[in-house]
């Protein structure tokens, strides 16, 4: 029946439609066409460059708009693009914590169009998984100037198969079994920096985000290129390096303009890897003549010398100083901001809560036997049970990075209702996840004790994003965990550290990872007796 029905109302369409066309058939025939010609050339005579202008940027904000309409479809996000073709670029060029949540609050998935870029964000905890999970729909984009700065050979720019085979040679780097190799040589720069931190409290409290932001640079260096960088090469690289942060904004103009941001940025990446190819010949000369490894580039020089000469049974080609730097570099962006950014927060949450510092103190005397001077080691780390607490809930509280930049390869059917359009920017956000009331009670307290093994939150592995998930889940993950959690324990015994605290203190600056507004007031002294609990 209603097939029929179906049939004759299309047969009456075709009818009326040849009636129109023979119509206006007819009508082209009778036409005054010299007249309608002469006509047209009067108006154009008439109009002017400007309304020719005026008319044809009308036609192009209506394509943006209407273009952003499309895109958007019915998830969260601005009715209109309310500056045309910028959208909220300004406001992107200086992030507001606040803003963040407003949007993450505004749906599971919500959008911005900045310029061309349009941008999907993924709020709750299974989307953001979902996306960190689809490799062959998305791959990560960093930020668009990364690919500038890291140069676009680097491997981190790899997708599907090129990557997973790049990573599974990356992998043995950041194992435990490699951080026992490191931890000797990161000891000496933490013993160096607990009595620089001491000495610069002498006048009383002073913000340390700079200081520790060199502190991490330069046990990132040490561990990457033990003792091939130069103390000198050190300092420069650590002071320099927040240019190439500074440079990282979501979105930035497109072409490189010199004395810009962008152009410091991409400067100092330059000379950095050229220090790191250096290193890297350093490291082939030594590993050849039969030195023992201490650093990242020693041990993936030899892994790549062992599978040479045949006796690792793993497939490694020689890399290129070229290419080791390049790599090497990845680790120093990947890490520096991160970890700058937990070590800002592990101090002051630890400074704010006395309990919580003599708690520490208790278990570092504990692992040592009561000998404050025993030397860091991989088995002595995996005693601090409690301190390594501490460390995963800074980074749950406080998580470095808040959102992972993904792009879509292709229409990436996000959920059942959504289907994020080939080439917009996907962005799945980490934060909301480790804020989750239903599995960490009081979700916005410092509770170490929550992660006692079993406990919901430690059982929660889902919500566990701090390091992203799937293919590209952090490469320094277990190093990050280990190793703060003996920087933290050493630096509690070795000093009492008080923190002055401000209007600022706990609300969020964001400078590509995040940090506490008032930089960090502290003040560090040393304790007389470190093997004394009091
Ligand atoms: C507190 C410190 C750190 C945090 C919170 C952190 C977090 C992250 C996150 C969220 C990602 C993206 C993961 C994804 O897309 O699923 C990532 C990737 C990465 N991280 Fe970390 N990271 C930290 C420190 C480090 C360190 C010390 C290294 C040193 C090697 C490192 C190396 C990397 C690399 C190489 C990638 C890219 C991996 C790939 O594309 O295969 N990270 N990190």
């Amino acid at each position: 029946m209603n097939a029929i029905k179906t049939g004759e109302l299309a047969q009456n369409a075709t009818q009326s439609a040849n009636i129109t066309l023979s119509q206006f058939v007819e009508s082209i025939k009778q036409a005054d066409f010299k007249g309608a010609l002469t006509s047209i050339e009067q108006i154009w005579s008439q109009v002017t460059g400007w309304q020719i202008f005026f008319t044809l940027l009308i036609l192009a904000i209506t394509y943006d708009q209407v273009m952003y309409q499309i895109r958007k479809g019915s998830i969260a996000g601005p009715r209109f693009k309310f500056l045309p073709f910028a959208g909220p670029f300004f406001q992107s060029m200086n992030p507001k914590f606040e803003e963040y949540m407003d949007k993450w609050k505004s749906g599971p998935l919500s959008c911005v169009s900045i310029f061309h870029k349009f941008v999907v964000i993924a709020s709750t905890r299974d989307l953001a998984r979902k996306v960190l999970q689809s490799p062959s729909f998305v791959h990560p984009c960093v930020v668009d100037v990364a690919r500038k700065i890291l140069r676009p050979t680097n491997w981190v720019f790899l997708d599907g198969k090129a990557h997973t085979d790049y990573r599974k040679g990356l992998n043995p780097l950041f194992s435990k079994k490699a951080l026992e190799v490191y931890i000797p040589e990161e000891e000496k720069v933490m013993d160096r920096y607990i009595q620089e931190f001491v000495d610069m409290s002498k006048g009383g409290y002073v913000q340390y985000f700079l200081k520790f932001r060199e502190y991490m640079c330069a046990i990132s260096l040490k561990t990457f290129c033990g003792d091939y960088i130069t103390e000198d090469q050190i300092q420069e690289v650590a002071v320099n390096y927040y240019r190439v942060t500074a440079a990282l904004e979501l979105v930035n103009f497109p072409i490189i303009l010199p004395y810009t941001k962008t152009w410091y940025g991409r400067k100092i990446a330059d000379e950095t890897m050229n220090v790191f190819a250096g290193c890297a010949q350093m490291a082939k000369d030594r590993m050849a003549g039969g030195g023992k490894p201490n650093c990242v580039m020693d041990n993936w020089v030899l892994s790549m010398l062992e599978s040479q000469n045949g006796t690792s049974g793993r497939k490694i080609k020689l890399f290129s100083n070229k290419e080791i730097s390049e790599a090497v570099f990845t680790f120093l962006f990947a890490s520096q901001d991160a970890s700058s950014s937990l070590c800002c927060w592990l101090y002051q949450f630890i400074a704010d809560r006395p309990d919580v510092m003599r708690k520490i103190r208790e278990e570092q005397l504990r692992v040592r036997d009561g000998d404050a001077s025993k030397p860091l080691s991989l088995d002595l780390i995996d005693k601090m049970t409690y301190t390594n607490m501490c460390v995963r809930e800074a980074l749950r509280l406080r998580p470095p990075v808040l959102m992972v930049p993904y792009m879509a390869k292709k229409s990436y059917p996000i959920s059942d209702q959504y289907t994020a359009p080939k080439g917009s920017m996907v962005i799945p956000t980490l934060y909301p996840a480790l804020h989750d009331p239903e599995v960490y009670d009081d979700p916005e307290e410092f509770k170490p004790e929550r992660w006692v093994k079993g406990g919901k939150a430690d059982l929660a592995k889902k919500n566990w994003l701090v390091f992203g998930a799937g293919t590209h889940v952090c490469l320094g993950r277990t190093y990050v965990v280990t190793s703060f959690t003996g920087f933290i324990g050493k630096a509690v015994l070795a000093t009492d550290f008080q923190h002055k605290v401000t209007p600022k203190s706990e609300k969020i600056k964001v400078f590509a990872t995040i940090f506490p507004q008032d930089d960090l007031y502290l003040k560090f002294t040393k304790r007389p007796d470190p093997s004394r609990l009091d």
